[in-house]
Parts: structure tokens; sequence; C-alpha cells
């Protein structure tokens, strides 16, 4: 059954929040954002810069674009690079520095995401060259630091991401002989290291299934519902709470319900899913109109995508948006001429919909406290219209215009897995620890 645990934490000021403690298994609020990439071209700023924001969790360095002549490709961050002497491979400093600030100052998780649209390799011509590859990425950027040419010197990741986008091969020994490296260091030094994929949204991905019929196991997906049909522009709200039976869950071309099917271990037509049978889902989407040929959609619309998911599939573990330099364009995001605010509706988005879960199951007390300090960090944003509250698709209130009213202008802020609530005048905050299945210390 599900267990609560409070515990009382003492912040250190009335609009304090909560360093984000990186990827967590139990929570649904989880927020990844690739760096590396200044997809929006030439707004991105050195990783460090980001890391400040409580609203993050998860960075996935993109990309290592080559594995059999380990390179690695950060676009205009490359510039603050140098390269190892007779090697192609690039030497950063900085980004030690900065990885290393975001993990022990910021708690972040901090992950090497491999492969990216220019990974051209198709993979291993055999299973012990992939081996020998994984081998390679663990030394080079895993707790190995006496490793020669490592480009983030000191920095250890928090482990490895796969953003194949086309067919590999032997890439299964690869990803299994890296898990058996992490496990195998996790074990000994009780630092955990993490796998996680991106597929496209399609059921099953081309590039990565192989890897996801049950052959490695993942601590996450960030599933990619964009630039295909069954990305989140194609979601169709169903009115009222997002919840109900399994012909609710079904979506016509939205597919989270194939995905969460995988997860369970069991895909939709029977055939192998996850091998970790606590995989977590992240809800994929595009961080501006831009940063994605067809997917993006309003931060408000975002609200029911996220509430129907977190209230309906248990793999469900929060969002990741493509990529920071979108993120944190002035104009990018929702339409908002506020830089990062598509990240606070997100966030927003998340704790509203947990918290709605919340409620449904456990009354907790201290709503009105709670409403009281989302109210002051809204300034001007009262209670939600009801229009907004209710947009019947997509289109209709696409068509509404470019509005952003914040997701978190409802009434509570609840964390399904960490909650901070403010009272005015009270320096005090609250963590409510809530797990499915196990116990938290
Ligand atoms: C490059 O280094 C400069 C100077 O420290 C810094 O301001 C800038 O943000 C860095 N750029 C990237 C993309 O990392
Ligand atoms: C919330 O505030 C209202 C009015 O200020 C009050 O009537 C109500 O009892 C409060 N609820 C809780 C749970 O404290
Ligand atoms: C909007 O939706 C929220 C969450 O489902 C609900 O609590 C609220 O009452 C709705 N507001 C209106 C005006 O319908
Ligand atoms: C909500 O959507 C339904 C279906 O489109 C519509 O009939 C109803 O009038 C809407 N309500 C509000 C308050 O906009
Ligand atoms: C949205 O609008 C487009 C173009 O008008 C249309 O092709 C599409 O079917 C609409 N989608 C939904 C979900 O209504």
């Amino acid at each position: 059954m599900q267990s609560f645990c409070v515990k009382l934490v003492a912040a250190a000021s009335l609009f304090t929040s909560f360093a984000s403690a990186g990827f967590q298994k139990d929570s649904r609020n989880n927020v990844a954002v690739y760096w590396g990439q200044n997809f929006a071209s030439g707004s991105q700023q050195r990783l460090s810069s980001y890391c400040g924001s409580s609203k993050l969790d998860i960075i996935p360095i993109a990309f290592l674009t080559s594995l059999t002549d380990p390179t690695i490709n950060l676009a205009n961050a490359g510039n603050n690079c140098t390269t190892f002497p007779g090697s192609q491979l690039m030497n950063c400093p900085q980004l030690e520095e900065d990885i290393k600030t975001c993990q022990s100052k910021h708690g972040k998780t901090v992950m090497l995401s491999i492969g990216g649209e220019t990974y051209q390799e198709g993979g291993f011509p055999s299973a012990s060259a992939a081996k020998a590859a994984a081998q390679t990425v663990w030394d080079l950027f895993g707790p190995n630091t006496k490793t020669a040419n490592r480009p983030f010197g000191s920095a250890v990741v928090d482990g490895f991401d796969f953003d194949f986008e086309s067919k590999t091969q032997n890439m299964v020994p690869f990803a299994q002989h890296l898990r058996e490296l992490m496990d195998a260091s996790s074990k000994k030094s009780k630092t955990p290291y993490y796998l996680s994929a991106a597929p496209q949204c399609p059921f099953p991905d081309v590039a990565d299934g192989e890897m996801l019929a049950g052959e490695v196991a993942f601590d996450f997906i960030m599933v990619q519902f964009y630039n295909n049909y069954c990305g989140v522009q194609n979601f169709v709200a169903q009115g009222g709470r997002q919840g109900g039976g399994s012909a609710r869950r079904q979506q016509a071309a939205f597919n989270f319900a194939a995905w969460d099917a995988w997860a369970s271990g069991k895909t939709l037509d029977g055939s192998r899913g996850s091998k970790n049978p606590d995989v977590k889902i992240l809800l994929g989407v595009p961080a501006s109109k831009s940063a994605a040929s067809i997917g993006f959609v309003e931060a408000e619309l975002l609200r029911p995508i996220v509430d129907f998911c977190a209230s309906n599939f248990k793999s469900f573990g929060g969002v990741m948006m493509w990529d920071m330099s979108h993120l944190f364009s002035a104009g990018g995001g929702s339409g908002s001429p506020v830089v990062g605010s598509f990240l606070e509706e997100v966030h927003g988005a998340l704790s509203l919909a947990s918290s709605t879960l919340l409620k449904g199951t456990h009354r907790v007390n201290d709503v009105n406290a709670t409403a009281s300090a989302t109210r002051q960090q809204q300034p001007g944003q009262g209670s939600s219209d009801a229009a907004k509250n209710n947009s019947s698709s997509i289109n209709d209130s696409a068509n509404g215009g470019g509005g952003s009213a914040p997701l978190s202008s409802a009434s509570t802020s609840y964390y399904l897995s960490s909650v901070a609530v403010s009272w005015p005048g009270l320096v005090l905050g609250v963590l409510v620890h809530y797990s499915l299945g196990s116990i938290l210390s």
C-alpha cells in the first residue's frame, strides 16, 4: 500500500525554493532539459549558468557523436574547449568545473547523451567491439578519473543517455556492458549511475528499439512526443478530470499509453517491454515553437496533457524539454517575453497534477498556505479562467493566441515526491515524501 512520510525542514527564507535533488525514481515531477547543442543558434550559455534553477533536475549533455573514435560536439560551448594533442577529443576544463558545480552545489543529475542526429556510425561490427567501446566511454566519463584525455577531466557524469536517431547494430551489448560497469561501480561506491534513452514516440522506436525490448535496464526514458503524429500536438482533451478507464487512457494518436504498457514489461501487442519494471517515462516536449518542426504546445495546453499522463499512467515520471537554449531564449518559450517562463509553467503543471492526485487519495491540510505562497510567486495571476481550463482541443486554444497563463495559478502546488510550502511570515518548508511502493527513509 501507499505510504507517507512527512519531514519538516527549516528553510532559509520565505521564498527559498528547495534545491533540486536530481533524478528521483519515485518522483513524478522530474524535469530534464538537454544542454549542449545550442539549438536556438547563439543563445546557449555555459552549463553552470542554468544550474541555479531549482526547477531543473536532470541535464543530459548533448552529444557524444562518435563511439568508435570518441568525439563530443557541444556547438558553441565547444569554443570554450581545446583539443588533446594528437586527438580530436575535446578538453573542456570549464565544463569540468561546471558539471561539478551543477552536481554538488545544485544537486543536478548530469548525464552524457550519446548519439544525436549526426551520429552516423550505425553501431558496431561486433559484440566485442561494442563492449570495448562501452569500457572506453566509461573510462572517459565515469569515475576512473586517472584515465588520460578525459574531456570533462575529473568531473564524473551521473550516467548516460542514448539518443540514436537511426538504426544501429550491436547497441545491445554496448548498453548492457555499460550498465554492468555502472552497476558494479554503484555497488562499490554507493553512488547511483543512471541509464536513459530518448526514443521517438512511434512505438516501437526504430533506433533504440532493440535495447528497449527487454534487453537493457533503463532507469528512465524521455520519449520525444514531437516531430511525429503521436506527439502532444495530437492530444485530445476529454473535458473535466483527465482520469478514467482504459477507453480514456487511449488516445487516437498521442500514444503515452503504448509506452506505459512497455514500462509494465509487456507491450500492447504482447511483446517484451521494459527490463526494469520501475522504469519512469518522461514526457518529452519542445521547449519552444522553433525547437521542433511539429509538437510544440503552449504551456496552458500542456497542463491537461501532464494531468492526463500523471493521473493515468503509473510510469509517468515528469517532463523532458529540448533544449536549454530554446527554453531560455527570450521570446522562445511559450511566446512569452519572460525568459525561462515555460520552465516555470511546466514545473507548475507537474506540481498541480501531483496535487490533484494527492488530494484524490489523501487529504493534506496545508492547502491555504501553499495557495498563498503560489500566488505571491505569480503576481497578477489569480484564479484560472474557465475557458482556458476547459480547452477542448489543442487547436481551439492554440487559435486563441499566445497567452501564457502560468500553470501554477491554481490553488495548490504539492509534489508527489516532494513539496515546498511557505507560510507568509513563517520560515518553514515542508517536504512530503510519498512513495508508491516502498517507504522512503
Ligand atoms: C564560454 O566561456 C565564456 C567565458 O567564461 C562564458 O561567458 C560563456 O558562457 C561560455 N559559453 C558557453 C556556450 O559555454
Ligand atoms: C483556508 O482559508 C479559509 C478562508 O481563509 C478558511 O475558511 C479555511 O478553513 C482554511 N482551510 C484550511 C484547511 O486551513
Ligand atoms: C480548473 O481546473 C482545476 C483543476 O482541475 C479545478 O480545480 C478548477 O476548479 C477549474 N476552474 C474552473 C474555473 O473551472
Ligand atoms: C467546455 O468545453 C465544452 C466542450 O467543448 C463546452 O461545451 C463548454 O461550453 C466549455 N465550457 C467552458 C466554461 O468554456
Ligand atoms: C487541428 O487543425 C488542423 C489544421 O486545421 C487539422 O488538420 C487537425 O486535424 C486539427 N487537429 C485536431 C486535433 O482537431
